[in-house]
């Protein structure tokens, strides 16, 4: 478990150090973030808030949307997000891509380094910022 943290982390790092400086979203319910995840079936449950966070901007930037895009609205607030929440399918497929990103990773390319970094690929080799990756004609 923790091996796959590392390689999810790994690949997101990049990301994660152009997201912290440009701050794509407000932190908006700081509260709810902080707060134990009580539904995590891909990430390690006793994750720090701070990687959580991190991963999750990285997916916010990788696709070009917001929380909301994979998150569904409080019952009782529907101004705000209920993270732990499954209603909301998208995120359902997140979790599928990113059991698909580590597959792919773990056969593929796990030990390729260069000049000593390891060479993976991320939601964002694909995605480039499109929630629907593009496919461009040829010729
Ligand atoms: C591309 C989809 C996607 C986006 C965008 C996204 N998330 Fe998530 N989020 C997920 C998935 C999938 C999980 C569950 C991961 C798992 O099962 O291990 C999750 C889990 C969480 C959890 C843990 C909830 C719990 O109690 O289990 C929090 C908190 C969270 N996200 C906050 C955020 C915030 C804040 C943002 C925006 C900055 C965000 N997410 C953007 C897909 C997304
Ligand atoms: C190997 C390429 C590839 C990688 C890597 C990848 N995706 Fe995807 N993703 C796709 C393709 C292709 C689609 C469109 C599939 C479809 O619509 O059936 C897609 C669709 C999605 C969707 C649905 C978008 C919508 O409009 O409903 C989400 C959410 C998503 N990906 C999240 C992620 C996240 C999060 C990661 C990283 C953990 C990731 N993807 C990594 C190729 C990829």
């Amino acid at each position: 478990m923790k091996r796959k943290l590392f390689t999810l982390s790994g690949c997101f790092l990049i990301i994660i150090s152009i997201t912290a400086f440009t701050n794509i979203e407000k932190t908006e319910n700081l509260d709810e973030q902080k707060r134990e995840p009580k539904n995590l079936q891909i990430l390690p449950k006793d994750i720090s808030s701070d990687d959580l966070m991190a991963i999750m901007k990285s997916f916010n930037y990788a696709l070009n949307v917001k929380c909301g895009f994979c998150h569904a609205p409080q019952k009782e607030n529907p101004e705000k997000l209920d993270f732990a929440s499954d209603d909301n399918p998208t995120k359902d497929v997140a979790r599928y891509m990113m059991k698909m990103t580590n597959e792919i990773n773990e056969k593929h390319f796990k030990d390729h380094k260069k000049d000593g970094v390891l060479m993976q690929i991320g939601c964002q080799t694909c995605h480039n910022g499109h929630p629907d990756p593009v496919m461009r004609e040829i010729g």
